[in-house]
């Protein structure tokens, strides 16, 4: 048991998918997970282990941002063995050849997020992601005829920034989507070296204003489940 995962000893498997909402961590369990069985409650922060095609593989909600995501990947890392680690998650779109339900793998994540800073003062760190899942994740995607963008997003502090229109100044430096916890992720593998992959669907666009619906996003996410689940196979 750790500070705020309650599983025993071995009951959580070397590699995890990662939602941010912990009721996306219960979905994809009981949709695509063989005898899953829920191995933390605490703070509803909900977590299964089951098996996709023979392998053990966990799933384990992190809450939204960064702060609340390094809390779970710290211990999942350092107090469960965890090796894989590969976020599921929405994002918004910052350009207009991305649409919604469009799937993006993050080869890199800038960051509004003040850690980093606090940590590398006054010099930039590129988390990147793990080349190893990266290439898995993407030829999977190849040979199942999925199609998927991969890029540098942005993972922000703030869902709702002052001012909307900031979201320009990343886009035309080739920045695809935001979201609120790549960086974090990447680098805290990074850290403790082990391997770390997110992969995204977008459920809005800051370009058009367009967002899905719960009933959209839950199709558009089947296939992005599909692609983690077997980049860990
Ligand atoms: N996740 C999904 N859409 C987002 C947005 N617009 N900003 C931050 N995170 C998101």
């Amino acid at each position: 048991m750790s500070t705020h995962i309650e599983a025993k000893p071995g009951e959580i498997a070397e590699s995890v998918l990662l939602p941010g909402d912990p009721m996306r961590a219960k979905w994809i369990a009981e949709t695509f997970l063989e005898n899953a069985k829920c191995y933390n409650d605490v703070r509803g922060m909900l977590g299964y282990t089951g098996t996709f095609r023979g392998k053990r593989i966990s799933v384990q909600g992190t809450g939204m941002g960064i702060p609340s995501a390094l809390i779970y990947c710290h211990e999942l890392i350092n107090d469960y063995g965890v090796k894989n680690l590969i976020r599921v998650g929405s994002a918004g779109s910052y350009q207009k050849n991305i649409n919604l339900r469009d799937i993006v793998i993050a080869m890199a994540a800038s960051s509004t997020s003040g850690i980093n800073n606090t940590r590398f003062v006054n010099c930039d760190y590129s988390p990147t992601a793990d080349f190893d899942l990266f290439m898995k994740a993407t030829l999977y995607a190849k040979e199942n005829n999925i199609p998927i963008k991969a890029g540098n997003v942005l993972s922000s502090d703030q869902f709702y920034e002052d001012d909307f229109n900031n979201y320009k100044k990343w886009a035309d430096f080739g920045v695809l989507c935001v979201e609120m916890e790549a960086a974090g992720l990447y680098t805290i593998a990074a850290k403790f070296n082990v391997k770390a992959l997110a992969i995204l669907t977008i459920s809005d666009s800051l370009v058009t204003g367009e967002s899905t619906t719960a009933d959209e996003r839950e199709g558009s996410f089947s296939k992005m489940i599909e692609i983690a689940l077997n980049t860990v196979l």
